[in-house]
Order: C-alpha cells, then structure tokens, then sequence
C-alpha cells in the first residue's frame, strides 16, 4: 500500500490499476486530487498510487480489492476512509470482457462476469454513496458502461458482457433519480475500443495488429480510443463543470454508435 497525506478531493477508482481506471486515475492526480485506487490487482494498484503522487497528487493510496466480494469493497471503503474521509467522486469502472455462446456457457462464467461487471459497480456505489450522504457530500459518481450494452457486438459471442453493461446503464438512470435529491450526480461512460488489456482479450495475439488496423478502417474517426480519451471525460463529470449532468450516457467511441454496420 502506497499512501501519503490528503488536502485535495478524494477520487475512488475501481479498476484503477490498468487501462481507462489507471489514466484517469493519473489525469486527477495531475489536478490535484488525492486518489484511492482499488484493483483486484494489489500489485498494479500500488503501481498507479506510486505514479499518481509524482504525477502531483495530493495523497493517494492503492488497495487490493475485489469488487464482487463485499467485505472485501466495505473493509476497503471502511480503510481509506478512516484515512482521507468521505469520497467527493467515484469510478465505478473494473470490469471484465469473457465471451462465449450462451448455450455453451458454463453457469461459473456467468456469474463470474455478472458479479465483477455489474455486482461490482452495485457494491462500490453502495459504499460509496453511504459515506456521501453520511457525510452531507454532494458528489459525482461515473459507471463504466459501452457500446455493447446498445448494441450486439459485431463479432458476436458477447451476450453476458452485453447485459452487464446494458444493466449498467439502468441501474445508473435509477440511481440519479433516487440520489438527485441529495445533489449526487451519476453518470455513465460509453467508451468505443480502448486501446488497453481488456480490448485484445478476446483477440488471438497473432492477429492483434491485423485487428487493430481493421478497427482503425471501421470506427469513423480512424483509430481506437487511448485510455486517456476515456480519462478526460471522466474528470470532466467528476468535476463542477458537470453539475447539470446526471442520469446521462456520454459516448466517446469515435463514432461507432452513430454508425449503421450495413452497406447502404
Ligand atoms: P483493463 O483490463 O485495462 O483494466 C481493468 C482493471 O480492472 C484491471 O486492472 C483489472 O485488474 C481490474 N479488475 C478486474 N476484475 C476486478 C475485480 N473483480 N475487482 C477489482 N478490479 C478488477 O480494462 P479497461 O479497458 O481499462 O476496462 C475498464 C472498463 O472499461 C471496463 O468496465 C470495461 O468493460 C470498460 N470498457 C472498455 C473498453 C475497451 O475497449 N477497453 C470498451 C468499453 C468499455
């Protein structure tokens, strides 16, 4: 665990330790912030939390956490808590990306992607919003969802991380209207291909650049998303510049939604 003291706005990321969590992660740093960054992967976690207090943070913290267990997301909140206070801001954002056909799915794998993807934002925004209202904080939630929880993915065998996301972008329409009166704006991301782990997942590594070139063809802005495309926006609803939005999907995907996958 890396920490040092806190006098900025405390951020809490899931998923911080790679990919859009760490970027953004850094992006608040850079700003000031102190972040806590939760990663089922302690060791990248730290990793970031060392990164964001060079990059200027005014504490920050790595923290091995699990965002489907919740004793784990409770003792994890319960820490940095006792440590820097009541969050003003949450990323909800860890996630996984396992595809398969669903008559061929094995229950596991469901629920495996079921409890990280969706029952992990459920449990971070539980937590979270617990010590905001404790606290009289009017703060700003952003979920992770994508293009795949509005439309099937072309490629296909994406059904589990589909619903996931597309519950993603109700459960977080419901909080806003149940929270709003608090003032604590939730938001959704909808971030097109990314260049992280998580987007050659499902990629044979062989066929990685010849995928990468294909993608840049098809996403109209000519190439993928960096993670620190996803990370401004999301500093952007986390910040006062945001406090009209909430219960609103903000699309950063190079124009893949905006684009029909027929040839007319
Ligand atoms: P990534 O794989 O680079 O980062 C995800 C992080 O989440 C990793 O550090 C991983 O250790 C962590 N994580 C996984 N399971 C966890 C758990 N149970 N508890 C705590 N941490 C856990 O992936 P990326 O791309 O940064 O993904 C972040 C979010 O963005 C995900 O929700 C993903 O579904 C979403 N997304 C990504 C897109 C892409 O093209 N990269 C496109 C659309 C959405």
């Amino acid at each position: 665990m890396e920490s040092s003291s806190s006098y900025g706005r405390l951020i809490i990321i899931t998923g911080g330790g790679n990919g859009i969590g760490r970027a953004t992660a850094l992006l608040c740093a850079k700003r000031g912030d102190t972040v806590a960054i939760l990663d089922k992967n302690g060791e990248s976690a730290n990793e970031a939390s060392r990164i964001a207090l060079e990059r200027g943070a005014s504490g920050a913290v790595g923290v091995a956490c699990d965002v489907s267990d919740e004793e784990q997301v409770a003792q994890s909140f319960a820490l940095i808590h006792k440590r820097f206070g009541a969050p003003y801001g949450l990323f909800a954002n860890a996630g996984i990306d396992l595809g398969g056909l669903i008559h061929e799915m094995p229950l596991e794998r469901w629920k495996l992607i079921v409890d990280t993807n969706l029952t992990g934002i459920f449990l971070t925004c539980k937590h979270g919003i617990r010590q905001m209202l404790d606290a009289k904080v009017a703060g700003s939630i952003v979920c992770t969802s994508s293009p795949a929880g509005f439309v099937a993915q072309a490629a296909g065998r994406a059904g589990v991380y589909s619903a996931t996301k597309g519950g993603i972008s109700s459960l977080v329409r419901c909080m806003a209207i149940d929270y709003a009166p608090f003032g604590i704006r939730i938001n959704a991301i909808v971030p097109g291909a990314t260049e992280t782990g998580m987007c050659w997942n499902n990629v044979p590594v062989a066929e990685v650049e010849n995928m990468r070139a294909q993608l840049s063809r098809e996403i109209p802005l000519g190439r993928l998303a960096q993670p620190e495309d996803q990370a401004r926006m999301v500093v952007w609803l986390l910040s006062d510049e945001a406090s009209y939005a909430t219960g609103a999907h903000f699309v950063c995907d190079g124009g893949i939604l905006a684009k029909a996958s027929i040839s007319v």
